[in-house]
């Protein structure tokens, strides 16, 4: 049996599809029904019998925050994908963050330990290494530095920290730590958030970049690596860096819309994290840019692909393809 954490997510979800045209049995943990709709339709974009395969998914209620009632998930578990996380950049979600990133993975790290688990991946993040010091390629080996880092990279480096203690105390355990992952289905959120962008024809484009990988890519290197002899060894997940007017300009045309012709001036940015910081703490709104986000837009950071394409012979799919394909279910066109 294997269990995939937050397999209700981007990456979980096509995970389990993964596994299950594999012909594995895979158990899951699920908090809302809702949650579980999403998972058949992104089933949907890729088979006609999503509901089917739904159903071969052992679905078990739980919580990674409330550790009492996460046994039921580890019964008889060789393998574990921990993919369950707070994706947040606002501040005021740090002790949130800290209770599902961190508290989280140590009850999946303990539960794999008490359960003789033989193997765990865990889904880090380029937000959890660097930043490069002399403008030089981020690699694994990169020394974290979180004085300009966000919440999410704080918490995402310190769930390492678990992950680290739990191969210490004999867990096999191996963690990659992915770029923005192109996906489709979560258009909210994440990448999925530019396609919702993207096809409103806004002016306007946040000025930088970052490292762009495709879900695909991101399922190929976690499954051959918790395949493989390899352990105790995190590998950037990185197929291209990318602009975001860059991105934002492969997507628009694809939605029928022109793309962003304008980058947004240094000081707009910079004056907005400081209203956006003013009305959060008066009138207790969420923030939609905070300070280390905006400070982040202007770091150019170049992440290294080398270690994954060494050790695991690993070549990358079609980036393009993989955002006309998100294009495609976006608009419905399957
Ligand atoms: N997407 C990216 O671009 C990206 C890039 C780098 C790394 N990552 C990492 O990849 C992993 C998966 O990301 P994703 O894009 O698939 O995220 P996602 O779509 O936001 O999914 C997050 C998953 O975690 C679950 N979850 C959140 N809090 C939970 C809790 N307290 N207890 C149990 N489950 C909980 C969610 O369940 P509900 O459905 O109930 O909310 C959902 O299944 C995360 O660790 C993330 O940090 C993502």
């Amino acid at each position: 049996m294997i269990l995939v954490t937050g397999g209700t997510g981007l990456i979980g979800s096509h995970l389990l599809f993964h596994l299950l045209k594999n012909g594995n049995k895979v158990r899951s943990n699920f908090r809302t029904k809702e949650s579980i709709d999403k998972v058949r339709k992104v089933f949907g974009y890729y088979s006609d019998n999503a509901s089917q395969l739904i159903d071969q998914i052992d679905w078990v209620k739980g919580d990674i925050t409330a550790l009492g009632g996460l046994d039921a998930l580890f019964e008889g578990v060789e393998q574990v994908y921990h993919c369950a996380a707070l994706i947040s950049f606002d501040p005021k979600d740090y002790k949130l963050l800290k209770q599902t990133n961190v508290q989280g993975t140590a009850h999946i790290v303990n539960l794999s330990l008490k359960y003789g688990v033989k193997k765990l991946c865990y889904v880090s993040s380029i937000a959890a290494i660097g930043p490069s010091l002399k403008q030089a390629k981020v690699t694994e080996d990169t020394e974290w530095n979180d004085a300009n880092a966000t919440v999410y990279g704080i918490t995402k480096y310190d769930a390492e920290l678990e992950v680290w203690r739990g191969s210490q105390e004999g867990l096999s355990v191996v963690i990659v730590n992915p770029g923005v992952v192109i996906g489709p289905g979560f258009w909210k959120s994440g990448s999925g958030s530019f396609f919702s962008y993207a096809s409103k024809g806004k002016k306007y484009v946040i000025p930088g970049g970052t490292g762009f990988v495709t879900v695909n890519d991101v399922i190929k290197a976690m499954t051959r690596l918790m395949d493989s002899n390899i352990q105790t060894e995190r590998f950037i997940l990185v197929d291209q860096h990318m602009s975001y007017a860059n991105l934002l300009k492969k997507i628009a045309p694809q939605l029928g819309v022109e793309p962003p012709q304008k980058v947004i001036p240094k000081f707009w940015l910079e004056l907005f994290w400081r209203w956006d910081w003013v009305r959060s703490t008066i009138f207790g709104k969420r923030r939609r840019l905070s300070k280390a986000v905006a400070k982040g837009l202007y770091q150019k950071e170049y992440y290294s692909n080398e270690k994954i394409k060494s050790q695991l012979n690993f070549t990358f799919e079609d980036m393009d393809e993989s955002i006309a394909f998100c294009c495609q279910m976006f608009t419905g066109n399957r």
